[in-house]
């Protein structure tokens, strides 16, 4: 039988020929195919002086329809930014292929600001998934469920604390939405508006929640300027992350010097921080190592409450304020709320399935106003091609969530508060999708999304 024999200079010139052949068409597909379209950038700067520090959510929305794509491209100083309208476009990338889209950018001025080592601004990372980890104990599905108990007593605080003092409807909301993340985090009982974490993390919340979209200022877009003195012209987010950062510092060193000193006066509590605490000084005192640093558990610890807290807050604030403007719909939701529960209890979650008026609501709030209009930015880790057209490795992705929720294809007068529009086809109402977005897409949210839908 012949047995042909390849010499091993010809399979070397061969593997190398191949390599330089795919190497090729590797960088011949990269750079044929087009960015996304978009307006045109200036001179080496790019979109810095295109894209506007205000409203940028609208700005994109218009670029979008100017230039008939769910998805654009911007650059910054050769900072790829690639910005998606759409629903579809966010499933396709981001939940279908969440593996190249879980990264995110540096938050340069969220650093500044003093957020550390926090889930939720942390790089796709051996220690991101370390906080992933952390924190799934909490979050899982059965364990949420027992939290039922504990969001309907601050309910119940909530409305007596509204009926006591209305025009501190504000304050009652923010000591609300703090004192479930802080019993679930700290096993902390917020049972005043006067508690000092109301005010610690309504200090902590506005500053974030004031300091731009995430990886959108000039600090983030130009990292170098945080070296420059803040009373320069132009750069007040720099002033605005040194004149703010005590309140960010505050909320994670507060709560956790707290629990510290309760574990030292041996105070037996079963949150989410002390099981750490506890499992890190059992180890050693052991002798064995810790998987994670006093610092992670500070980080993870803190996530939880700026994370739950302002969140809730502010989807409350939006609701109260939607009451306040569409008097006829609060008008339906007492009928609905009267014909269910009556009149001589509080509802439970148990009726949540015979209300359906006001889940209708619940969605126009979550539709109307996202609180993080383009939601906080991916990033991708490869090239990628999307309908023809390349998203270069390394972009900054920001899902225009308000975009998606005024797309007049899927919502018809998408700026009237208008909960009838989920009422079914069927039932002769307008069918309309409910609004997705708003909890973000793919890998990042997967374990969270559980705890806000339950
Ligand atoms: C109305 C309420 C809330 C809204 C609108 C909201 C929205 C969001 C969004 C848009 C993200 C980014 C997801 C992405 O990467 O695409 C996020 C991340 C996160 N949220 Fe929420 N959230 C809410 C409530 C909560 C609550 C109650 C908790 C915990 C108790 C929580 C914990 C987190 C955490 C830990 C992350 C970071 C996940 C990661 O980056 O891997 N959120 N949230």
């Amino acid at each position: 039988m012949y047995i042909p024999i390849i010499s091993p200079y010809a399979t070397l010139l061969s593997a190398a020929g191949l390599v330089i052949v795919l190497a090729f068409f590797k960088f011949r597909n990269r750079r044929t195919l087009p960015y996304p379209p978009g307006p045109p950038g200036e001179f080496l700067i790019g979109h810095l002086r295109v894209i506007p520090f205000e409203d940028s959510p609208t700005a994109y929305l218009n670029w979008g329809r100017e230039y008939k794509s769910d998805v654009l491209y911007f650059n910054t100083l050769r900072q790829p930014i690639i910005v998606l309208n759409s629903v579809k476009a966010c499933v396709d990338l981001l939940d279908r292929r969440g593996a190249n889209y879980a990264d995110r950018p540096r938050f340069v001025l969220l650093e500044l600001l003093g957020w550390g080592m926090t889930l939720t601004w942390l790089r796709w990372s051996p220690k991101m998934q370390q906080h992933r980890k952390m924190l799934q104990s909490p979050f899982t599905k059965s364990k949420v469920s027992q939290y039922q108990s504990l969001q309907m007593k601050e309910t119940h605080r909530l409305v007596k604390g509204m009926m006591k003092s209305p025009l501190e409807w504000e304050l009652e909301l923010r000591r609300f939405a703090i004192a479930v993340v802080a019993n679930v985090g700290y096993g902390v009982d917020i049972n005043t508006v006067d508690h000092q974490w109301v005010d610690l993390s309504d200090a902590a919340g506005y500053a974030t929640s004031h300091a731009g979209a995430p990886g959108g200022t000039i600090v983030d877009r130009f990292p170098p300027v945080r070296y420059l003195p803040d009373w320069l012209p132009g750069l007040r987010a720099l002033k605005y992350a040194h004149d703010n950062k005590s309140a960010i510092v505050n909320m994670h060193e507060i709560p956790y010097q707290g629990a510290l000193r309760e574990m030292e006066e041996g105070v037996t509590n079963p949150s989410f921080i002390h099981n750490l605490l506890e499992k890190y000084r059992s180890n050693e005192k052991e002798g064995l190592p810790n998987d994670f640093t006093l610092a992670d558990i500070k980080g993870s610890a803190a996530a939880i409450i700026i994370a739950g807290s302002d969140t809730t807050m502010t989807t409350l604030v939006v609701f109260i304020l939607m009451m306040m403007c569409n008097p006829e719909v609060q008008k339906k939701a007492q009928v609905e709320i009267d014909a269910v529960i009556g009149s001589d209890r509080l509802p439970e979650f148990e009726d949540i399935d015979g209300l359906t008026y006001l889940n209708y609501i619940r969605l126009e709030v979550l539709r109307i106003a996202p609180l993080s209009p383009l939601g906080i930015p991916h990033r991708n880790l490869k090239d990628d091609e999307y309908k023809g057209m390349l998203i270069p490795k390394g972009s900054i992705i920001y899902q225009n969530v308000f975009a998606m929720h005024r797309d007049p294809d899927v919502y018809s007068n998408p700026y009237d508060f208008n909960p009838d529009r989920y009422i079914p086809k069927s039932e002769g109402g307008l069918g309309e999708a409910f609004p997705v977005g708003n909890f973000g897409f793919g890998r990042r949210y997967v374990l969270f999304k559980i705890y806000c839908f339950t």
